[in-house]
């Protein structure tokens, strides 16, 4: 007989239940108090998530629905990426919106009857507003800004602006970047995002609701939308499907962060007192989980022995930060559960399983490479 194949959730368990610590309780509690008597106690929290149908507000959208918000998801779906989506349509709590964000009278239709924002739409990572420079000028200055400008006196209670740890740059080998520390912004994608974080930050004193903004680190782990174009995920499935992996600047730092981590996130900020958010930015991710390109490597090789790996230095992309998460660790309580060889192998799991096939003949649909909707 045939071994039975391991059996394994995708989702770990200590991610999902051991989620806000005891010392939270009266924070959170004080803070629906607060929530209930704006909206009423028996009104629904309703989230919109504008690009919820990406590699992050798929996991997100998840989490929250399971922990009992409601959810709206605005998408435009530009990488045909609609089966992200399909799962969740038979949710109760589970609209879809298809529209641009810039796109104002649709943005303020799907805001109706909405408590909180969460702000993950773009084109991301350097590759793919590098090379359509004009789409990524569209959505990730003019259609963010438009969206931001939209979002007041809607009553809305939260808005969470997801920016990233790329803000940064490069910096001195020794050095840990924390929030206050200059921004350094090296690519169209990050300036762009430097932009949006000014502008959302810049509302003070003139909007009716609370922003804050993530820098998020990179993200890995497993998700319905796959994008093998990050790095944890991409060298294990190079190595995995026994190619050649070519690493450029091994010894370059960055910060990772699983996606039901980010999730995990996502949801704390939204039940956080607004005195400890509110005009607040948080680098989003762990202190462990700071690693350079080589660390990564070699935890794919400890389970993949014998792979072929070359490297190379001096590429385009100079960037090389190690990140400060003190801050979210100390005020919001969070750390991330998962680690980077936590997900190499929730990734190896799901090749070997089937669960992300085709990966070679649907690359466009497996990552930010060419705009397809
Ligand atoms: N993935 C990472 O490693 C990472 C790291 C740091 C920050 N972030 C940030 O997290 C957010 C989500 O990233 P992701 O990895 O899920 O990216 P993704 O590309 O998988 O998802 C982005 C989603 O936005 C949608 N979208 C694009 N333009 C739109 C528009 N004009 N109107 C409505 N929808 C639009 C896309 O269709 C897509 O579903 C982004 O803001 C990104 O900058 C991601």
């Amino acid at each position: 007989m045939n071994d039975i194949p391991a059996a394994k959730t995708l989702v770990p368990s200590n991610a999902m239940t051991a989620d806000i610590p005891e010392s939270l309780h009266a924070n959170f509690a004080a803070e629906a108090q607060r929530v209930a008597n704006k909206f009423g106690a028996a009104h629904t929290r309703r989230v919109l998530i504008v690009g919820g149908a990406g590699y992050i507000g798929a996991p997100v959208t998840e989490y929250l629905l399971r922990q009992g918000y409601a959810v709206r998801c605005l998408d435009r779906l530009v990488y045909n990426n609609a089966s992200t989506v399909a799962g969740f349509l038979s949710h109760p709590d589970y609209e879809f919106v298809l529209g641009d964000m810039g796109d104002a009278a649709i943005l303020n239709k799907a805001l109706d009857d909405v408590t909180d924002v969460v702000i993950l739409a773009g084109l991301v990572g350097d590759p793919i507003t590098k090379k359509f420079p004009d789409a990524a000028h569209d959505v990730n200055d003019v259609a963010i800004s438009t969206c931001i400008d939209q979002l007041a006196d809607h009553n809305l209670n939260k808005v969470i602006f997801v920016s990233t740890c790329s803000n940064y740059g490069m910096i001195a080998e020794d050095a840990m970047a924390d929030e206050d520390f200059e921004l350094n912004p090296l690519s169209l994608y990050a300036k762009s995002k430097v932009a949006a974080e000014r502008k959302i930050l810049g509302q003070k004193g003139k909007v009716d609701y609370h922003p804050t903004v993530l820098r998020f680190a990179t993200a890995f782990g497993f998700a319905p939308r796959m994008r093998f174009d990050l790095t944890v995920n991409e060298f294990t499935r190079e190595l995995q499907q026994d190619k050649e992996l070519l690493v450029y600047d091994g010894h370059t730092w960055r910060p990772y962060c699983h996606v039901h981590d980010f999730a995990r996130l996502i949801h704390r900020v939204l039940g956080f007192g607004v005195g400890d958010v509110s005009f607040e930015v948080f680098n989003a991710g762990g202190d462990k989980n700071n690693h350079t390109k080589q660390n990564i490597v070699d935890l794919v090789c400890e389970r993949l022995p014998g792979r072929k790996v070359a490297y190379k230095e001096n590429s385009d992309d100079p960037r090389n930060y190690k990140v400060s998460f003190e801050k979210v660790r100390t005020r919001l309580c969070f750390e991330p559960a998962m680690s980077v060889a936590d997900g190499i192998d929730e990734i190896l799991w799901a090749l070997e399983n089937r669960l992300l096939q085709d990966v070679d003949s649907r690359r466009d649909f497996y990552g930010n490479y060419n705009l397809l909707g």
